[in-house]
């Protein structure tokens, strides 16, 4: 196995593979709530830069669904963590925030779509990342759309899977 990035030391807690151990919910104020599922993957080759693909599926057809997958840095001597970001439906992000302990809070810092993308737009998103005491990830996202300000659109925990 290739070492480490000592940079990456700090958010060592997510490499691996996690798998939502019970459906994840699925909300927003314009859209019937849903349920899905989702495998996460974090990666490294010894380079200061995580690898990472988030795939969804729909809880009851398994049908896949929302894919994203992108670069984690850190900024190093720091507590400052970016994430590049592309996904399936057009979008592409950067992501920015903040590492405390186990918990990572991320907010869009630009974004960009495809000259087709579905509307309404997303205009900005909230990622938290937590690892719990008992073990199991946490992801929440928040987002505002054109019709819609910061409105919760996902909460799913993870357990880890080989
Ligand atoms: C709907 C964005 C992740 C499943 C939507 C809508 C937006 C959006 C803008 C339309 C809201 C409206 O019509 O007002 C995003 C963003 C995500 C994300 C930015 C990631 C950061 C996911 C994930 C799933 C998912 C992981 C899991 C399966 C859905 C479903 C709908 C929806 C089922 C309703 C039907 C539809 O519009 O396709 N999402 N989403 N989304 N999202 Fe997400």
């Amino acid at each position: 196995a290739v070492e480490l990035n000592p940079v990456l030391l700090p958010l060592s807690w997510l490499l691996g593979t996690w798998g939502s151990d019970e459906p994840g919910e699925g909300t927003y104020p314009s859209i019937k709530p849903f349920r899905y599922t989702e495998k996460l993957h974090f990666s490294h080759v010894g380079q200061p830069v995580i690898n990472f693909m988030f795939n969804a599926f729909h809880a009851e057809s398994n049908k896949p669904l929302h894919r994203e997958c992108g670069f984690i840095r850190v900024q190093q001597g720091t507590n400052r963590v970016a994430f590049v970001i592309a996904q399936n439906s057009g979008l592409v992000e950067i992501e920015e925030g903040e590492l405390t302990g186990n918990q990572l809070k991320l907010q869009t810092q630009s974004l960009g779509r495809i000259s087709f993308a579905k509307e309404p737009h997303v205009q900005q998103i909230c990622r938290v990342l937590q690892l719990r005491p008992d073990g199991k990830l946490e992801q929440t996202v928040s987002m505002a759309t054109d019709n819609q300000s910061l409105t919760q659109h996902l909460h799913i925990t993870y357990s880890r899977s080989c």
